[in-house]
Parts: structure tokens; C-alpha cells; sequence
């Protein structure tokens, strides 16, 4: 029996879920969320994890139905490492700026400029942009694969700038970047987060590193959002600035009931530019219609797909 405290909110989302768990038993289907996507989504999910995890466990994964609750382009790489499966979004239109800063045809023209750099593009990028991709990295192996590299290798990278800069900080490279970024990302406040430090002295701040430079340089802690979320289970501050999307808040409340979890602001205060605004577009109803019509589906050019799987292949292999 429901409480009597629930809300009609409460009942209508416990009402989806329901729908959405017999659906998805009905039809062999796996439900996956990145940490960006709305809490009752994760709630729901059979799988959470950052862009390398959902790669690996879409690789892995012997469900007839992959249903990637994210933004296109992790439906696009479930797609091309899995083409015999159905890959829905409920969300199709949900982008990323960061993947729409690197036209294809730009970057193609980039590439043809510096035909002896080994090309690493970054996994929020178009299957188009990967298929003129050497190696796939995320911001949870970038470091790793670039290390594995002879120091003198000639690297392009693209197209998070920001990121960029920080493997190039870290692995003392001179990797020639792409000058990309996401919109959330590239707006958080240096200002807003050192008036936070000066509230919460103690608080350890955690950036991802596709924020801009200086706010790395200030990170106790620089990592992917599973990075993040790792470092806030095992380190022993009580309060943390989270310089990421703030949907990763949840997560680490969840994993971390006795910390403080404090939002970083963006620079414009009047907008709430620390939310991705693709990752929110899926809700539970969408989600629930998604299953139920088995539409929308992703699907990938085949000749672009095969370009594209194996530098998202060599990825896999590496980190
Ligand atoms: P992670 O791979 O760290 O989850 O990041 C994905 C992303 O889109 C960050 O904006
Ligand atoms: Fe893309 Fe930025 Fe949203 Fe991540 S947070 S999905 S990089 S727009």
C-alpha cells in the first residue's frame, strides 16, 4: 500500500516504473543510464556507469534490447559494438554540444592537414567523426592510452579542448587540439567555486577534466564522473565541491549518505548551467513509450560503422 505522504508525482513515477520493469522483462530488454540522467531514470536502470562503462557493458551485454538512457552519441557507440542488437534512446533528439563542436568535414579537413599525427578523438563525438579516428578515448582512459604511446608519436586530439589541455598537463605532451567544448562544462564559475572554498574550508573540490584549466589546476581531484564518484567513497573529507554535471550529486549522496555534496555554480547564476539540458530530455514516460513501441531505434550508416568500431575497438583493448 502506497503512503499516505506520497505524492501524486510519487504515484504516477512508481506507476511508470512498474510498466517500464514488466516491459522490459516481456522483452529482453537492458536499461542503461549515464549518472547525468534524471534520479528516478537511474532509479530504474539496470546499469549506471560513465561513457567507458556503458561502452563495455553494451559489448558485453546478451540482452536482445539495449535502451541507452544518455545522449546520442553513447546510443550510437552501443550501436556500432552491438549491430545485431535493437539500440533504442528515448530521447533521440538528445545531443551533446561537445559532439556538435567537431564537424566531420572540419575535422576531416584537420586530419588531411597533419597526415603523420595519429588521430584520438574522444567518445562525444559523431560515429562520422570516429570513423576518421585512430584511437576512441574517454576522460576515464584518456591518460592511460595516450601514455601507451611512443613519446615521439605526433598526436591530434579532439574535440574537447579542455580535456586536451589536461592530458597534455599530465603526460607532458603536445598533442595538437581540436578547440571544442561543452556548454556545461566550459561555464563553471572560477570565482563562484573559490567564494564556495572560502564558506566550506575544508571541502575538497572535484573537476572533470572538461572544465577549463584553471579549474583543474585548483581539483584535489580530476577525473570521468565514475573517477569522481570513486574518489568521494574512499576519501575521508565530509565536504566535496562537485565541479560536473550535477546529476552525479545524486549518486554520490546515494553512495555517501554522511557527506556534503555542494554544486559548483556556472558562471551566468541566473541559469542552471551546471545541468546538461540533453541528459534531462529523457523522462520515465518517454522511457516507458521507448519500450512499448520499440522506437525510437539508433541506427548507424554501416560503412560509417565499420570506419568507426575499430578505433572504438582499439579503445577497448587498450584501457
Ligand atoms: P564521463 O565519461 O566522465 O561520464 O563523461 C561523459 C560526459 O558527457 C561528460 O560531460
Ligand atoms: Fe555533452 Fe556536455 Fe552534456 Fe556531457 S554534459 S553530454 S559533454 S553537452
Amino acid at each position: 500500500m502506497e503512503s499516505i505522504t506520497s505524492t501524486p508525482d510519487t504515484l504516477r513515477n512508481n506507476q511508470l516504473a512498474d510498466e517500464i520493469s514488466a516491459l522490459k522483462k516481456e522483452k529482453n530488454a537492458v536499461i542503461m543510464a549515464h549518472y547525468y540522467q534524471r534520479d528516478e531514470i537511474k532509479e530504474i536502470a539496470d546499469f549506471i556507469g560513465d561513457s567507458l562503462a556503458l561502452a563495455r557493458k553494451a559489448a558485453e551485454t546478451d540482452a536482445n534490447i539495449i535502451v541507452m538512457c544518455g545522449v546520442h552519441f553513447m546510443g550510437e557507440t552501443a550501436k556500432i559494438l552491438c549491430p545485431d542488437r535493437t539500440v533504442l534512446i528515448p530521447a533521440p533528439e538528445a545531443g551533446c554540444s561537445l559532439a556538435d563542436s567537431c564537424d566531420p568535414m572540419e575535422f576531416e579537413k584537420f586530419v588531411k592537414e597533419h597526415p603523420d599525427h595519429t588521430v584520438i578523438s574522444y567518445v562525444n563525438t559523431s560515429a562520422a567523426v570516429k570513423a576518421l579516428t585512430d584511437i576512441v578515448v574517454t576522460s576515464g582512459n584518456a591518460r592511460k592510452i595516450v601514455d601507451l604511446l611512443p613519446a615521439d608519436e605526433k598526436i591530434i586530439f579532439g574535440p574537447d579542448h579542455n580535456l586536451g589541455e589536461y592530458i597534455n598537463s599530465v603526460t607532458g605532451r603536445s598533442m595538437l587540439l581540436w578547440n571544442g567544448a561543452c556548454h556545461v562544462h566550459d561555464r563553471f564559475s572560477l570565482e563562484g567555486i573559490a567564494q564556495l572554498k572560502k564558506e566550506h574550508s575544508g571541502a575538497k573540490v572535484l573537476v572533470h577534466p572538461e572544465c577549463r584549466r584553471p579549474l583543474q589546476i585548483i581539483a584535489d581531484k580530476v577525473g570521468s564522473t565514475a573517477a569522481l564518484l570513486d574518489f568521494a567513497r574512499k576519501d575521508d573529507a565530509k565536504e566535496y565541491i562537485v565541479v560536473t554535471e550535477s546529476g552525479i550529486l545524486f549518486d554520490m549522496q546515494r553512495e555517501c549518505p554522511e557527506k556534503t555534496f555542494i554544486p559548483a555554480p556556472a558562471e551566468d547564476a541566473e541559469c542552471q548551467c551546471n545541468e546538461c539540458d540533453y541528459m534531462k530530455m529523457i523522462t520515465l514516460e518517454k522511457l516507458r513509450d521507448c519500450l512499448r513501441d520499440g522506437k525510437p531505434e539508433i541506427n548507424v550508416d554501416p560503412e560509417v560503422a565499420k570506419k568507426a568500431l575499430r578505433p572504438i575497438e582499439r579503445m577497448l583493448q587498450l584501457s
